[in-house]
């Protein structure tokens, strides 16, 4: 049966941001859908309003010509609506089965669970993907890319699914699990399903999409078709945003010295043959899709990843980074992307997060630090950042992200880098918060820090570096100068590999 899925001037706002604006078009069976956009486009928020994961601020949408008021997923994946999000939606400690099955496990004449008859359900399921997996196997015990065909299962399972949504699904897949994610949406297609695919990759669209939806700022400019539009053609499409005030108004002592750090054709496990330098009091922008290359090159920097090949220098001397210790001893340090994962002692105080660098606490060195000293160092880092807080005794989880993020920064800032790597660092923190962030960035470059902001935000590396290296699958793919920087430019590097206007 031919479905009809309709957006009819969806707008959806937040606190100071039009997320989405007056957006209308149509979707319909056996299509594949991209969704294209910069970051912040408001791709994954017009997802979440379809689900009912959020409510739209204004105007509505119809699938085959009824209009749904989802207030959950649930309720959405009830009549036949799925998205799939980058981060898994499934329980870890529960089997493949009943992940598919959950508050709909088959039942026996006794009104018992029938696990069994679940797994030989979901034993078909598996059959009709190809997938190597057992019903019974733990979720958790599976990889990213399985748990994820597990959620896609728990959608397909539903005999009335009609839409099914991916939001950027191949970020953390291999190669070869993404031909299974593809052979998978390719069924689905025969299958007349409505399917929608967020991502960046150019390469994945021009394959398995038929048309390309563009999104720029909240709002919906075009349908095209996919292969009939140039590639950056697309991009001119997308890009355009102002860069806004929050830019301009910063202040920068600007003098960048002679060439601090230099790279040359560094290579790891991940990342191949790459070279540059980084100046004194210069602010470096690392720009590219994730997956590209970015965080890899700098673990390898550190000494997080083992180098293959090549070789680092700082001030004109070699040196060797064998691990993350040594850099910082060197003075090189990174403050990682995922402050949750790699960053925050969510159980230590803000003091303790500010004087333990990971570093001590994985390395059972923590020596003896006088209690007074960790209290200067602690009030120093939350005046010097503006750390919104009443105590340094407080727990770090107390705190908002911003203000979390300030601490990570703080605890690299009292080990006195020279070269300040910053991956990600304003991602999932409020506006005000960013801005304090831009600032302190153009202070630390001001003191003669040499400074790499890996950021996916364009206006973000637009604004604040002298100069930007793009990367594209694991290689840079070219330099920009501040003042010849577009986020066309970027983008078609970033994206294509090269610079088309
Ligand atoms: N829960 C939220 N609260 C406040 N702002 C949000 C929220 N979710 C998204 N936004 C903002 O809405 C805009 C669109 O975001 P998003 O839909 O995630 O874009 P995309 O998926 O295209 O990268 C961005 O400016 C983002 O910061
Ligand atoms: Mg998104």
């Amino acid at each position: 049966m031919e479905s009809v899925l309709e957006f009819q001037n969806i707008s959806k706002y937040f606190p100071g941001v039009k997320a989405l604006d007056q957006v209308s078009f149509q979707a319909h069976s056996g299509e594949v859908l991209a969704f294209l956009g910069e970051n912040g486009a408001g791709k994954s928020t017009l997802l979440k309003v379809l689900n009912g994961d959020y409510q739209p601020t204004d105007g509505k949408y119809l699938l085959d010509g009824v209009e749904k008021h989802f207030q959950s997923p649930h309720q959405a994946i009830e009549d036949g609506i799925s998205v799939i999000y980058q981060e898994r939606q499934i329980l870890l400690e529960l089997s493949v089965a009943e992940n598919i099955y959950l508050g709909r496990m088959p039942v026996n004449r006794l009104g018992f669970i029938d696990s069994r008859k679940a797994n030989e359900m979901a034993a078909g399921i598996i059959e009709d993907f190809g997938l190597p997996i057992s019903p019974a196997a733990k979720v958790k015990d599976l990889s990213i890319a399985y748990q994820q065909m597990v959620e896609i299962m728990k959608a397909y399972s539903r005999e009335n699914l009609k839409v099914i949504c991916f939001d950027e699904p191949t970020a953390s897949l291999s190669d070869s699990e993404i031909e299974s994610l593809f052979k998978i949406i390719e069924k689905l297609k025969s299958e007349e399903k409505i399917i929608i695919y967020v991502s960046h990759r150019m390469d994945e669209i021009q394959r398995i999409t038929d048309k390309v939806v563009i999104f720029k700022d909240g709002r919906y400019v075009a349908t095209v078709e996919t292969g009939k539009v140039p590639e950056a053609e697309m991009i001119r499409m997308m890009v355009g945003r102002d860069l806004g005030d929050i830019y301009r108004n910063l202040e920068r002592n600007k003098k960048i010295g002679e060439v601090l750090l230099e790279v040359k054709n560094l290579s790891s496990d991940y990342v191949k043959e790459n070279s540059f330098i980084l100046r004194k009091g210069e602010v470096l922008g690392f720009s590219g899709l994730v997956g590209a290359g970015r965080t890899e090159l700098m673990r390898a920097i550190i000494g997080a990843d083992s180098v293959r090949g090549g070789e680092i220098f700082l001030e004109g001397k070699k040196i060797r980074n064998r691990s993350p210790r040594e850099a910082m001893e060197h003075g090189i340090v990174l403050v990682p992307e995922d402050r949750k994962l790699q960053g925050i002692l969510a159980n230590l105080s803000i003091s303790h997060n500010i004087n333990i660098s990971m570093l001590d606490a994985n390395s059972s060195r923590l020596g003896f630090v006088s209690r007074e000293k960790e209290e200067t160092q602690a009030l120093k880092g939350i005046q010097d950042f503006k750390i919104k807080t009443h105590s340094p005794d407080k727990k770090i989880v107390e705190l908002s992200g911003g203000n979390q993020q300030k601490c990570i920064v703080a605890r690299w800032i009292s080990t006195n880098p020279k070269v300040l790597i910053l991956d990600e660092p304003t991602k999932g923190i409020d506006v005000g918060a960013k801005s304090e962030f831009y600032q302190m960035i153009c202070n630390f470059a001001g003191q003669g820090l040499g400074v790499i902001l890996i950021s996916s935000e364009l206006p973000e590396v637009l604004g604040l570096s002298d100069r930007i290296i793009v990367m594209k699958s694991l290689k840079i793919a070219g330099e920009i100068n501040a003042e010849e920087a577009t986020e066309s430019r970027l983008l078609s590097l970033g994206m294509i590999g090269e610079v088309q206007e």
